[in-house]
């Protein structure tokens, strides 16, 4: 965890993000994918990140009078929590709603749900749902913007933008790095945006993993190597990063046991070895101890940035509320309301 928290006021602490945002703006009014942002949209973000995990806990007012609505219709823990904390942080209203407790288990469309949340002003909505491609749908009928927050087994971009600034923190840049996905790349979310800001970005994507979790024509879409070998994979890599079996989207179907898996695909110190000297090793979370990688690695010093990505999950995520939540360039938000 980084103690290194600026000594600055909250004052000084906005007008330094108000001096680096310099009227700057995104070129997108919603990010349901990495695919909506271009990389002066990603610099601008992982700038303002900087700057803004400095200011740890410090209560901003950047977001004063804002309101923000944490839509999670499926479960999440670091997610949901660091958009939360992020609002508050920065002064904004924050409104939390379940899957429980939405109107959609009584049969209210996502569609009108969405509408009811913006009708009451809020600027940003952040969502969650196990439906893939739901908020590019929802985006189109609310004026509020719209952040994806992972949607089925599609895109989780807050997710890619806070692993690039992970890699970024530690190598400097993702330009001409070699990052080794190691997992269930078939039903990651986690996946397809990672895939496309590497691309963005320069680096190159290796993936390992049983042929049964690779899907079709994925290697010329998103550019990337296939290996069935781990140690071949993690040969040369910069980057280890280790995806969970997502058990709960059937992946079972698609090994023979969560044990088999492990014993060929599982990262421990030894396969860990096999990446450079200085590669660091992460995961989004949750982590599946022993089956994803060998328990002890999780926080072995020096190489996990497993709460490093945690920690930045924060920035990033206030960081996107602020850019979304209040323009410079006045333009507002197409939609049609039906
Ligand atoms: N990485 C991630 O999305 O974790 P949560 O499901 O806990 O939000």
């Amino acid at each position: 965890m980084s103690l290194l928290h600026s000594g600055l006021s909250a004052q000084e602490q906005e007008e330094k993000l108000l001096n680096i945002r310099n009227n700057r703006d995104l070129s997108t009014f919603d990010i349901v994918s990495i695919d909506d942002l271009t990389v002066e949209d990603i610099n601008l973000i992982i700038e303002i990140a900087d700057e803004m995990k400095k200011s740890g806990t410090k209560k901003l007012g950047l977001l004063k009078g804002a309101t923000i609505v944490n839509a999670f219709y499926e479960n999440s823990t670091r997610t949901k929590t660091s958009f939360e904390m992020a609002g508050k942080h920065l002064g904004a209203d924050t409104i939390n709603m379940s899957g429980s407790s939405s109107s959609a288990k009584k049969g209210e469309s996502y569609q009108d749900t969405t509408m009811t949340l913006a009708a009451y002003g809020a600027q940003v909505i952040v969502m969650r749902s196990e439906y893939s491609g739901l908020p590019a749908q929802l985006k189109k009928h609310v004026p509020s913007a719209i952040i994806n927050a992972g949607d089925g087994w599609h895109e989780h971009p807050s997710q890619a933008l806070l692993d690039v600034k992970t890699i970024i923190d530690h190598h400097g840049t993702v330009e001409g790095k070699i990052i080794t996905m190691v997992g269930d790349i078939m039903h990651s979310r986690v996946f397809g945006s990672v895939a496309r800001i590497i691309k963005k970005l320069g680096g190159t994507l290796r993936v390992v993993c049983p042929l049964t979790f690779v899907p079709e024509n994925v290697e010329k879409v998103f550019d990337i190597e296939i290996f069935t070998d781990i140690e071949k994979a993690l040969t040369g890599a910069d980057v280890v990063y280790s995806l969970r079996v997502q058990e709960e989207r059937g992946s079972g179907g698609f090994i023979p046991s969560l044990r088999e898996y492990s014993k060929t695909f599982g990262i421990t110190k030894e396969r860990l070895a096999f990446a450079n000297e200085n590669a660091i090793l992460m995961h989004p979370g949750p982590v599946i101890r022993d089956i994803d990688m060998h328990s002890a690695l999780v926080t072995l010093n020096n190489k996990s940035r497993v709460l490093d990505q945690v920690e930045n999950g924060m920035a990033i995520r206030g960081t996107l509320q602020w850019l979304l939540a209040s323009r410079f360039d006045g333009k507002v938000k197409p939609f049609t309301q039906i």
